[in-house]
């Protein structure tokens, strides 16, 4: 990989430790996935935020970074933490935990990092336009920011994204390239989709049958009439975790799908598909539901209106998590619609999500609309779990 001279005298060390090992990291990449050169990025998304992913060394690191006197050069935010920043009490966090990921947070701050943890960045001003070359982390996110932004990222861990924030550049390899966004398959869908839920489970189907095709996945997707922006975030997330996918073209509502061609292989995805894949994320029977949860990825304020809309005057029964990122909930504080969840008995969890914190083993099974959640809530927390439409989630706490 040829680096311009300037790039170089930061290699050797001109701007400091921080940027030096950053710089170490982005050629490192560059040469294993043979990138010719560095371009620079615009806006930066970081993983790993949660110190229950962390742990001593991860937090090590960034304070060897924040020490070596690295400091953000791009608009760069934080994926969710492991607890909601102010009100992790409320929570049952232990103060242990809090302590520690404060710690994290305060090694991001010290970087000029904007300590903002949500996984919908493009939700709250971080928010790339078409063409834009970016570097995120965060798998749903980087499948939105590519396919519904029309940005240019390719799917960056914990180190490369901060490496990327402290430089300013991204090695130009994968989805920064034209020919690697080129559209791999077709997917005729033959159903109507119309809640996140549904969008999930359609995530699930399809990211299933591309990851056991192999090879290189960008689908182009014909026959879905419309998508809201909280279905698009939902099959984003849905369709990274299953099938691995940073880049899809969707017909009427992406912008590079009227820009590429539909390839000749096509496969067909039908209602009884989406179906299973809805059943296979549903064994929880409703009187095990001990636990509810929306907003994965993080809720849109037009989410939370809904949610305030339905627990008007009511009492929930169980634990309700609304997760959201900490802008988003000052506008629901400043409308009225907190106040009117908390009354019912929901509690805010900004900042973090039923998957990043630090709850395995509190409860036995979760209710939620995130095909994505219902994954991580299995794998990583042995929860049962139910998909359901977004109403009944809420139905279900009130039950
Ligand atoms: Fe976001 Fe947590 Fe889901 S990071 S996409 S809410 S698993």
């Amino acid at each position: 990989m040829q680096l311009t001279k300037a790039e170089q005298t930061i290699l050797d060390g001109a701007q400091g430790r921080a940027a030096q090992k950053s710089m170490e990291i982005l050629t490192a990449l560059g040469k294993i996935y043979t990138a010719e050169r560095l371009i620079p990025v615009t806006s930066v998304q970081i993983s790993g935020v949660s110190y229950a992913n962390l742990g001593e060394a991860g937090l090590a690191f960034l304070t060897e970074m924040a020490e070596g006197d690295g400091q953000a050069q791009v608009l760069t935010t934080l994926n969710p933490a492991g607890m909601d920043i102010e009100n992790w009490e409320n929570l049952e966090i232990s103060a242990k935990f809090a302590e520690n990921q404060l710690r994290v947070l305060d090694a991001f701050a010290l970087m000029n990092i904007i300590t903002t943890a949500t996984c919908t960045p493009y939700l709250i001003g971080n928010t790339p336009h078409f063409g834009e070359h970016i570097a995120w982390a965060e798998s749903s996110a980087v499948c939105y920011a590519n396919s519904v932004l029309g940005a240019r990222t390719n799917r960056e861990g914990g180190p490369s994204a901060l490496a990327a924030s402290l430089t300013g550049l991204t090695p130009e390899y994968g989805y920064h390239l034209d020919a690697e966004r080129l559209p791999t398959v077709t997917v005729q869908v033959e159903a109507a989709l119309g809640e996140n839920a549904d969008f999930g489970a359609f995530g699930k189907t399809l990211g299933e049958q591309l990851e056991g095709m192999g090879g290189r996945r960008v689908p182009y997707i014909r026959g879905i009439e419309s998508a809201s922006v909280e279905n698009l975030k939902s099959f984003c997330a849905s369709l990274a975790t299953y099938g691995g996918v940073a880049l899809f073209h969707m017909l009427g509502i992406t912008p590079e799908a009227g820009l590429v061609l539909p390839p000749q292989d096509e496969i067909l995805v039908n209602s009884e598909e989406i179906q299973r894949a809805r059943e296979s994320m549903i064994d929880a029977d409703s009187d095990e539901i001990d636990f509810v949860s929306l907003g994965c990825p993080h809720l849109s304020i037009k989410e939370i209106v809904r949610i305030a809309e339905l627990l008007e005057g009511k009492q929930v029964t169980k634990e309700f998590w609304i997760t959201t990122a900490r802008p988003t909930k000052e506008i629901a504080d400043r409308m009225g619609y907190t106040a009117v969840i908390e009354a019912a008995g929901a509690k805010f969890a900004a900042d973090t999500c039923c998957v990043v914190a630090p709850i395995k083993g509190r409860f036995t099974a979760l209710a939620t609309d995130s095909a994505k959640a219902c994954y991580y809530a299995y794998a990583k927390n042995k929860f049962k779990t139910a998909l359901l439409p977004f109403d009944e989630v809420v139905s279900e706490a009130l039950k």
